[in-house]
């Protein structure tokens, strides 16, 4: 078993927090060990809970179009959540759920040791970026230790705001670079 195989197996049977009383599947995340690029979103929503794999709903449609405008495949990245359980009717997380969830992220940036980490949303951006609004600071690189993070708007707000969908086009074209 790999390193990331047993911590997905952790995963599995957690129960750290409330949330593994409803989920379905817990969602570790997924894609190559050795990613050079890191996708951190907010929370599994219904699909992925169904499934136990992460954004593959239409959030994660729209950023499979999004990787395939810079010519890249999810099958290249790795991408993963901020929590790994879906919580009730997908509101946002909440602290102890990010906290009760935060060495397992830790533990994945470790094993993957990407070179870009692009966060998606507030939640994942809150991890590397303590000052800023989302609208303010989105699209601007910040390097982080060995790491560089990027932070963008979630693909699911853009999906229902036009301002945000051309914002978030435009910051993934700063990707390849
Ligand atoms: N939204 C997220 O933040 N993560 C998913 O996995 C799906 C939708």
């Amino acid at each position: 078993m790999t390193e990331l195989e047993n911590l997905a197996s952790q995963v599995a049977q957690c129960r750290r927090c409330a949330l593994a009383q409803g989920r379905t599947n817990t969602v570790p995340g997924e894609g190559p060990a050795d990613a050079r690029l890191m996708f951190i979103g907010e929370a599994p929503g219904y699909h992925e809970d169904r499934l136990g794999r992460p954004f593959v709903g239409a959030a994660g449609q729209f950023l499979e179009q999004l990787l395939h405008s810079i010519g890249m495949t999810r099958q290249q990245v790795y991408i993963c959540n901020v929590i790994k359980c879906r919580p009730p009717n997908n509101r946002d997380p909440l602290p102890e759920e990010i906290e009760a969830c935060r060495p397992y992220l830790d533990r994945q940036i470790e094993l993957i040791r990407p070179k870009v980490i692009v966060t998606l949303g507030r939640y994942s951006m809150a991890r590397y970026f303590s000052s800023g609004t989302i609208s303010q600071i989105h699209g601007r690189p910040v390097r982080v230790g060995d790491i560089l993070c990027l932070p963008l708007f979630h693909p699911a707000a853009a999906l229902h705001q036009p301002r945000y969908k051309a914002a978030i086009e435009e910051d993934f074209r700063k990707i390849p670079d």
